[in-house]
């Protein structure tokens, strides 16, 4: 291969310029041997490499090279801790470039709408600020390797239903404040080689050929500078893509639409100057590629093991302990459940993994406590069995469970109900095993459910079962590290990065999702995730951010402060108060009383995972960017602070707060232009004019209760000739205003 350095678009020829636009086949680009441009791979991704070396297809049907399954996103985020993610993007990233993988497609960060999209397990958080640091942690991880991350799927991708078509109908507050400030910090802080641009539509704009969203925002507003690659078969016009700014198409149109390129220069219809500036960013792309240092293999199979280990320790949440947890290591145990045998530790579809093993929670338990009696107690196939067959798993697993001291029930959703493509239709756990867990609660109700989900299930028996562990895809460590969790080798820090609601119809989108005919309509706002439930005081059966540990912690008082470059600092001492090692993940929520536009009552704006010995004390520093506190502006169209005294509350989940504190906060100044379509209450307020309007209003009607300006206070000025002032007065006011 030749370095293509210093090679620029005007070296090729227009033919060639378009041929680096789009792929050479499933995941590779073109190469350009004249000129010595290499061809590159771009394969997925997320939480593990997915190389194909034979068959090839974008939905995990062909196999791939053995790679580290590492937790998915679902798990991952659980860790709220962006330098855990950083540690695994540099193992993505190092796998990566034994393999010569050019950018890894991933992290996923779409914002989780609604708990039915079957991709969840694949997306980090229901809020934004989780989504984007720990995508940010990820992306920093993989680029620090020379490899190339892909940002994915931007955006507004938050359903598998009519994926490739459907319209995202969302309101610019909520677009910008949930769906895209992810996007925004992990650009900003990560600068990921590339951005993968969604399938859907976004008001009616394919995504990936919409210009305000892929040059406006991405470009020009968070100074993007890498390439823009099409979702596998996201494409839809391709001269209206490049030109709206999506550089690469991916996979290969078989030189369809590069001939359309060619042709629309041609004709005039395209500026070859467009085309240009794409391909100079690709072969800047190329360049980067080579730039890669040498790497050696082989992999080291057991240090990237024992890290999806550790990460997949750290994902588990402990939702509920009565103290069943942790397990002594002689308990006299059963294990039911097909997931503790046949674990369920990723998806379905572009992000399965080949893993290079694979943990069964059954397996690790017994290498702790012994040959542990077990029973499948249900079955888990798609096609499902007869009943009577479901009748005798069912009792066959209750007749050990009645033998044992504590049972460890092992649920889940099975994989043929969530996946990459469709959606879930529920989010109830499969009858037979909710039959069974009455069943054998019956008989023995030292139960403690060990639950493999990708997205949330209900959990209607909670209050039935003295401990329920959320094991999420675990990625194929998970088994021991439920194994590590359960007798205490790990002490549980997971926490929810999403509710978990007691219903499905609680939840945001319930009744707007999935949409029809081509629309779905983000009918809920703002009012994703927690911010819904707790605007309308909903119960829940966990809030977000709600993890147990085997140790205590006790806050003692925030304080806040401003620092010269706006930012908020929190500081509040935490100790652990136990008798055990322990991992508190302290979180800070804020609200604005009094503000001006909708909020939800709080918001998550920073967090920090913390590590306390027995009764140790940490001064735990949190820090909110003061770009987080702003709101999208529909007026002016871009992020305002408001001024204000913020409630910052600090705590250990978003219901579980322990500590307030209030800041005052010096905002931005909002300038709406005067005119007579101002309202009077509006130039009431106007620096230059507002003291001489009231004065004229109340020389003529008098001072005190001013009935009149209340009901007139809507009104625009200039809308009553004569009434309540002569209208040449106004209009002077208004130019005066206007004036400054
Ligand atoms: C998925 C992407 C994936 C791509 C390549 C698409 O169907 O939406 O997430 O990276 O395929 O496999």
């Amino acid at each position: 291969m030749t370095e293509p350095n210093g090679l620029r678009a005007a070296d090729l020829t227009l033919e060639e310029k378009a041929a680096l636009t789009s792929g050479a086949d499933f995941w590779t680009t073109k190469a350009i041997d004249r000129v010595g441009v290499p061809s590159i791979m771009l394969t997925d991704g997320p939480h593990g490499l997915r190389k194909q070396a034979t068959g090839n297809d974008h939905l995990g049907l062909a196999g791939s090279v053995p790679a580290t399954c590492f937790p998915p996103a679902v798990g991952l985020s659980a860790t709220f801790d962006p330098e855990l993610a950083e540690r695994v993007g540099v193992a993505l990233g190092v796998e990566s470039a034994i393999e010569d993988v050019a950018v890894i497609l991933g992290p996923g960060i779409n914002i989780k709408r609604s708990p039915l999209c079957g991709r969840n397990f694949e997306y980090m958080s229901e809020d934004p600020i989780v989504s984007g640091a720990m995508g940010a942690g990820l992306v920093k991880g993989i680029q620090s390797q020379g490899v190339g991350s892909s940002l994915k799927h931007f955006a507004a991708n938050n359903q598998e239903t009519d994926r490739l078509r459907v319209s995202s109908d969302v309101d610019p507050r909520p677009l910008r404040e949930i769906y895209l400030r992810g996007f925004e910090r992990v650009v900003k802080d990560a600068q990921p080689w590339t951005v993968m641009c969604a399938y859907n539509r976004i008001n009616g704009v394919y995504a990936s050929e919409d210009p305000w969203l892929l040059t406006q925002v991405l470009r020009e507003e968070w100074g993007f500078d890498g390439i823009v690659v099409s979702d596998w078969g996201a494409v839809n016009d391709r001269v209206a893509g490049l030109v709206a700014g999506m550089d690469l198409e991916m996979p290969s149109s078989g030189g369809r639409t590069d001939a359309e390129l060619v042709a629309a220069v041609r004709d005039g219809r395209l500026d070859e100057r467009d085309l240009d500036v794409v391909a100079d960013r690709l072969l800047e792309l190329a360049r980067k590629a080579q730039a890669r240092p040498a790497t050696t293999g082989p992999l080291d199979v057991d240090a990237h093991h024992a890290l999806a280990r550790e990460v997949a320790g750290r994902a588990i949440v402990l939702l509920k302990n009565e103290g069943t947890l942790p397990l002594p290591r002689n308990a006299r145990l059963a294990v039911i459940g097909e997931f503790a045998r046949t674990p369920r530790f990723q998806g379905t579809g572009s992000s399965q993994i080949n893993p290079t093993r694979v943990d069964s929670a059954l397996d690790a338990i017994r290498a702790v406590a012994g040959d542990v009696p077990f029973a499948a107690g249900f079955d888990i196939t798609p096609e499902g069995v007869p009943e009577p067959e479901t009748a005798r798993l069912r009792d066959e697993a209750v007749a050990v469970a009645r033998d044992a001291g504590t049972v460890l029930l092992f649920l889940g959703v099975p994989s043929h109900e969530e996946s990459e493509g469709y959606d879930r239709e529920h989010i109830d756990l499969p009858a037979a095993q909710l039959d069974l867990l009455d069943a054998i609660v019956e008989v023995n109700p030292d139960v403690v459910v060990v639950l493999s989900n990708g997205g949330i299930v209900a959990l209607p028996f909670a209050r039935k079962v003295p401990a329920i562990v959320e094991a999420w895809l675990l990625g194929q460590a998970g088994g021991s590290a439920t194994a590590d969790v359960l007798f205490g080798e790990v002490n549980p820090s997971g926490r929810l990065a999403e509710t978990i609601p007691l219903r499905l119809e609680d939840t945001p989108a319930y009744g707007s999702f999935p949409g029809e005919h081509g629309h779905v309509r983000y009918g809920e706002g703002l009012l994703v995730g927690y911010r819904w439930y707790d605007e309308k005081q909903l119960a829940v059966r966990y809030p977000f951010g709600h993890g147990l540990s085997y140790t205590t912690f006790a806050y003692g008082e925030a304080v806040a402060a401003v620092r010269e470059d706006g930012d908020v600092v929190v500081v509040v001492p935490v100790t652990n108060t136990g008798r055990v090692a322990g991992r508190e993940v302290v979180q800070a929520y804020t609200s604005l009383p009094g503000s001006d536009v909708q909020r939800p009552p709080h918001e998550l704006k920073a967090f920090a995972s913390v590590q306390l010995a027995p009764g140790e004390t940490a001064s735990v520093t949190l820090r909110i960017r003061r770009s987080e506190l702003a709101y999208w502006d529909i007026r002016v169209d871009r992020w305002i602070v408001e001024s204000g005294a913020y409630v910052i509350d600090v705590g250990s989940s978003s219901r579980d707060l322990r500590t307030s504190t209030t800041v005052v906060v010096d905002g931005d100044e909002v300038v709406l232009p005067a005119s007579l379509n101002s309202s009077f209450d509006e130039l009431l307020l106007d620096p230059v004019v507002g003291s001489d309007l009231r004065a004229m209003i109340e020389e003529r009607y008098g001072t005190g209760e001013n009935q009149l300006l209340k009901m007139l206070g809507n009104f625009p000025v200039g809308r009553l000739d004569g009434f309540p002032l002569p209208r040449a007065d106004l209009v002077e006011l208004v130019e005066r205003a206007q004036r400054g």
